[in-house]
């Protein structure tokens, strides 16, 4: 059975506190991380942050859209903080790695959980979030492969 628009709503949420939390983190890694390694990791994060603040602000509009209201910090901030911090050592670009894979991971479910409650009822909401699943499992396929190459160094 489809989830109430309330349900969708309270998803959708979810959905962008998480993309809000992903744009700090990538923010930080792309600027923290130090060595000649890390060069390309940097250049991939720094580019992915408008794409994440692209698909926060898309779901910002799908909310306004359904009758909700976009977040302010303070209740974005109850939602976030559960990814993984940017490390200390700021020269281990594997922690970042496996960070991002992690967050990507958790935005791809994110986004099948609001495609499986909106089947056959929100067809608009789902196909935002099956365009959004499609740019994260691209994200994700990329460091994979980073993951792949560096894990050989
Ligand atoms: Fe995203
Ligand atoms: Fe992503």
């Amino acid at each position: 059975m489809a989830a109430s628009n309330e349900e969708v709503i309270g998803m959708l949420k979810e959905a962008y506190s998480m993309e809000l939390e992903t744009v700090m983190n990538y923010l930080a890694n792309s600027t923290n991380l130090d060595g000649v390694r890390a060069e390309e990791i940097k250049k991939s994060l720094a580019a992915d942050i408008t794409e994440e603040l692209m698909h926060a602000q898309q779901l910002g509009q799908r909310i306004k859209q359904i009758g909700g209201v976009v977040p302010g910090s303070a209740e974005v901030k109850g939602n976030i903080g559960g990814q993984q911090q940017p490390p200390k050592d700021t020269t281990d670009v594997m922690a970042v790695i496996e960070a991002v894979i992690e967050a990507e991971t958790n935005a791809c479910n994110q986004y099948k959980k609001i495609i499986r409650a909106t089947d056959g009822e929100d067809y608009v909401t789902q196909d935002l979030c099956i365009r959004l699943l499609a740019a994260e499992e691209e994200h994700l396929v990329l460091f994979r492969g980073f993951l792949k190459e560096y894990a050989k160094s």
